[in-house]
């Protein structure tokens, strides 16, 4: 498998465009708020990357999907599509993922957001997922196996009696946005694919309250868990560097080193 190395001037690109879609998700936090559509969340986020940003959002027709955001409300695990008919109340929690493309390179993030005040278990849920993601990050270095990071994910998932979903992974991202290799969130230490510098990809954890199982709805494209309880997700697009990681959608909001 070839795992193709990003120049300097690659990795430059990464930056720009890693840092649109992290603004892009700090731009649309104010609007989470009970009463709000998907639609309307949707709608904010293209114009805001066509008009302000001067970037493509990636998801748009990718592989016939309808919209340029993806919105996975409570019970969806990833690839939620944004509708008008579906609006955010109170205690629900909502995953924005993003994707944007600039000058041909791609930076995808996502977070999961809470909507006003949900309960203790969906506060837990949302907290230790971003914890699996920030284990899984500060696992990356040169020399370390993917198997290391799907290991440290799982790892504390387990230890707090949730869940790794299988289906879906993270991946090589650049130029092509789902790219090899792909990145488990769950496995064995020391296995997998090692780690060099100049390789880019996304780790995004999804983490269910219950069980790990998952089903697609008729849409094809909606994902949910199978016991329909709670799932949350977090994604970053990550840079091996020499000495560690760079995260090149990192937020004002992030409570992780941005690069080590
Ligand atoms: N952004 C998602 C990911 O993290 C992929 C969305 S594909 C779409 O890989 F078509 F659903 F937008
Ligand atoms: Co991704
Ligand atoms: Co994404």
């Amino acid at each position: 498998m070839a795992i193709n190395l990003k120049t300097s001037d690659e990795i430059e690109k990464m930056r720009v465009v890693g840092a649109l879609a992290a603004r892009q998700l700090e731009m649309i936090e104010e609007h989470i708020k009970p009463g709000i559509s998907t639609g309307e969340l949707d709608r904010i986020c293209h114009e805001y990357t066509v008009g302000e940003q001067n970037a493509i959002p990636a998801p748009l027709d990718y592989r016939g999907f309808p919209k340029s955001i993806c919105t996975s409300v409570n019970h969806v695990v990833c690839h939620g599509i944004p509708t008008d008919d579906k609006i955010l109340k109170n205690g629900d929690i909502i995953n924005v993922d993003v994707t944007l493309i600039k000058d041909g390179f791609h930076g995808d993030t996502s977070k999961t957001f809470l909507v006003g005040k949900p309960r203790v278990l969906a506060e837990r849920l949302v907290k230790i997922c971003q914890e699996c993601l920030y284990r899984g990050i500060r696992t990356v270095k040169p020399g370390a196996r993917l198997g290391d990071i799907g290991h440290s994910i799982q790892v504390h998932a387990e230890q707090n009696r949730f869940s790794v979903v299988r289906e879906y992974c993270g991946h090589g991202i650049g130029t092509i946005f789902h790219d090899e290799p792909q990145v488990l969130h769950y496995g064995t230490p020391g296995t997998g694919v090692e780690l060099k510098p100049g390789m880019t990809f996304t780790i995004e954890p999804m983490i269910n309250a219950g069980k790990a199982a998952v089903k697609l709805l008729p849409d094809d494209w909606t994902v949910v868990t199978k016991d329909h309880k709670l799932t949350a997700q977090w994604e970053h697009t990550i840079l091996v560097t020499e000495t560690g990681y760079e995260i090149l959608t990192y937020r004002s909001d992030d409570t992780i080193d941005r690069c080590v």
